[in-house]
């Protein structure tokens, strides 16, 4: 039954930590070996009846791969000690490496998450294909610069292996069927997308293009700030090959999509909803209709991200929703954004030849 062999590179809170305490926010910096770690429930069970209603899924994905029947979790690495031997006492494994390069060539797993800070993710990837990996899960921001993105969009498809780039909510079951909404005609032609910005790092916006985007123009984008981020904070505008605009538009929903006889909205607390065009007696009324199951219920957290690339080895699903592709389309559409806003608001062609170009995140991504 358990037919793939896999490891965590990185095992700080979205690697392992989530599942066994509560998020400390301590400061540190990104190559510190030694990590702000507070005293961990090493044991720590999800008690549904402590909490009915918000039991939430294991955040982490040392634990989306430990209860999955098909994987088998065989190794671990992180530079710091204290958390290798946190994971080694949850899960009774003792195959730890303070190098995860090591543990990449001598273990060589099958199914590959990389929950490191953003500035390995890139690395570590394409590292892991080259190790023979079949699917690649990482945590979000995909990575720093187009040409780091390229990189392993290029990697991963070149051997055919699924990568999934953010255990974020465009993971979640309720998304597929938004789109098959979408795709089956539920709102007619899709017009329009609105959305809080490109934010390419938890991007829900990009699974609903059919075509790629091909110009951007922005403005109000603010200096960087004092966490460190530069991401595109103003307010932008971008259009598909096929006409398709999306809207992005500061204080918006998390999501918006208007058809020409009907709407779809959804956002993290009040979930999907769904409106549709209906004839009735004094001519046609926009109707809210039952969203069809599955929706959206919080949190989510790795488990979708890991589900979505074990799919596609199954052949259920040809690329995961959160895809590197996807989200390597979204960063580039976020970039294009801060040069039209520096431009005055000018019109940037899409693809930029300028692949050295890239953000800054907050100062513990
Ligand atoms: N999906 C989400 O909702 C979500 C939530 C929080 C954080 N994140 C993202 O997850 C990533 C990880 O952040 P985190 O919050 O888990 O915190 P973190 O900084 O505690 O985790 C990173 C871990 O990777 C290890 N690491 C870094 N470089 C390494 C290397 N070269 N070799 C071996 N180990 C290395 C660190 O020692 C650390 O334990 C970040 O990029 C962050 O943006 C995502």
């Amino acid at each position: 039954m358990k037919r793939y062999r896999a490891a965590v590179i990185g095992l700080g809170w979205m690697g392992l930590l989530y599942d066994l305490a509560e998020r400390t926010a301590d400061r540190f910096e990104i190559d510190d070996v030694n990590r702000p770690t507070p005293p961990l429930d090493i044991h720590r069970r999800t008690l549904a009846h402590r909490h009915p209603g918000d039991e939430g899924l294991p955040n982490s994905a040392a634990e989306a791969l430990w209860i999955r029947p098909d994987i088998e979790l065989i190794a671990g690495a992180d530079r710091d000690r204290k958390r290798l031997d946190a994971f080694s006492e949850r899960y009774g494994i003792q195959t730890v490496y303070t190098d995860a390069e090591e543990m990449l060539r001598r273990e060589l797993p099958e199914i590959v998450a990389v929950c490191t800070n953003t500035k390995y993710r890139a690395h570590f990837t394409c590292l892991a294909v080259e190790c023979g990996a079949k699917g690649i899960f990482t945590e979000k921001p995909m990575a720093h610069t187009l040409e780091e993105a390229d990189r392993m969009v290029k990697t991963c498809a070149d051997a055919g292996v699924p990568l999934s780039c953010g255990g974020i909510t465009t993971t979640h079951p309720s998304f597929a069927r938004a789109r098959e909404l979408v795709r089956s005609g539920a709102i007619g032609k899709l017009l329009s997308i609105d959305t809080y910005g490109p934010c390419a790092q938890h991007q829900n916006w990009m699974y609903f293009l059919e075509s790629r985007p091909v110009w951007v123009v922005g403005g109000g984008d603010p200096p960087r700030r004092e966490s460190g981020t530069d991401e595109f904070g103003g307010d932008a505008l971008m259009f598909t090959e096929d006409g398709l605009v999306v809207h992005f538009r500061r204080g918006g929903l998390m999501l918006r999509l208007s058809g020409e006889r009907g709407e779809i909205i959804y956002d993290y607390i009040s979930a999907w909803r769904l409106w549709q065009d209906v004839e009735a007696i004094d001519g046609v009324r926009r109707v809210e209709m039952p969203w069809p199951a599955p929706n959206f219920v919080p949190p989510y957290g790795s488990v979708y991200s890991l589900a979505d690339v074990m799919d596609c080895l199954a052949g259920e699903m040809d690329e995961p929703k959160n895809s590197g592709r996807r989200v390597a389309a979204a960063l580039e559409v976020e970039i294009a954004a801060k040069l039209s806003s520096a431009q005055g608001g000018a019109r940037v062609d899409l693809p930029l030849t300028n692949r050295s170009l890239g953000l800054h995140y907050d100062w513990f991504r």
